[in-house]
């Protein structure tokens, strides 16, 4: 049964495994699932050798991974899915498979319209963060799915922090989390570069970029905590920090990074139809 998928039977089958698949799996594998029940497939099958290696199944053959899996996690880019689709539909048991499309652009009913109207589907959009349970991951389910989305989280709860969403949010939710790390990494790297022009070594400025920067996190995350109220903390009448942090206001920051997000939805929201046309 689907509700049943990952707690009970717990075979997943991860088609695509790129870099997402990849990160997954090896998330995963650091939480309680056995890299033996998890089956990842892609074309180029020597690009799974390491994980191979550490006991996941690898397989060219997307039908047989359907057929021997029940929680199916689809990681292929939107432009690979057509097909794919059209090879597993016919092996596809309602009854028994639970679908994850991690694919941006995609909506469910497209999923649905290709795989069959009564296969059970959930949408989640996680970020690279996963291969070390770090990830935001969004899920969102159609409604009259709530036990296939109930199905669906633990898989991800066990490799990060889960928010259920409105489908209608997908695209949102790709560019604030899954675009989004690339963001602060582009943060953390440029905090480095103006550290190691400062004095330090490169090593040592991405350590304390990095680190600083993974603090800031865990203080909002840790809260409650507000940002700003935060800010308040570390800037003093005349400092250093208040300087520092105007400057970056003066060139733009808050404005190029709000701007980045709207960029990425927009284009999250379009990649299927850019692709498939
Ligand atoms: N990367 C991220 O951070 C991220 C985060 C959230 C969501 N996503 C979404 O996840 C999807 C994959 O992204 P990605 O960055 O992981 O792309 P990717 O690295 O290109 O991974 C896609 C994989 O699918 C495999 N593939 C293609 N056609 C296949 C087929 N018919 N059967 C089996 N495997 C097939 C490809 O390998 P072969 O060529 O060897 O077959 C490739 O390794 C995209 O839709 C993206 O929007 C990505």
């Amino acid at each position: 049964m689907v509700a049943d998928a990952v707690s009970a039977a717990g075979r997943i089958a991860i088609l695509g495994a790129g870099n997402i698949g990849k990160a997954l799996a090896t998330g995963l594998a650091a939480s309680d699932h056995e890299p033996a029940a998890i089956t990842l497939t892609r074309r180029q099958l020597h690009d799974l050798e390491t994980l191979a290696a550490r006991g996941f199944q690898t397989t060219t053959d997307n039908v047989a991974a359907v057929r021997a899996a029940d929680v199916l996690v689809i990681a292929v880019q939107p432009r690979q899915l057509a097909e794919l689709l059209a090879e597993i539909a016919p092996v596809l048991d309602p009854a028994r498979h639970l679908v994850v499309s991690v694919i941006t652009g995609v909506t469910i009913a497209e999923i649905r319209t290709a795989l069959g109207a009564s296969v059970q589907v959930v949408r989640a959009m996680p970020n690279t963060g996963i291969s070390i349970r770090e990830s935001m991951t969004c899920l969102a389910a159609e409604p009259g799915s709530e036990h296939a989305l109930a199905a669906a989280l633990p898989l991800f709860d066990a490799v990060g922090r889960t928010l259920v969403i409105r489908e209608d949010l997908m695209a949102s939710a790709t560019a604030l989390c899954a675009c989004g790390i690339a963001f602060f990494l582009r943060a953390i790297r440029a905090a480095s570069q103006g550290g190691i022009e400062i004095g330090f070594h490169p090593d040592e400025a991405f350590l304390l970029a990095a680190q600083t920067a993974k603090g800031a996190a865990a203080l909002l995350l840790n809260g409650p905590a507000h940002p700003e109220a935060e800010i308040d903390r570390v800037t003093t009448p005349r400092g250093c920090t208040i300087v520092g942090l105007n400057e970056m206001e003066h060139r733009g920051f808050s404005s190029a990074f709000i701007k980045a997000i709207l960029a990425s939805a927009e284009k999250a929201d379009k990649l299927y139809v850019a692709n498939s046309g």
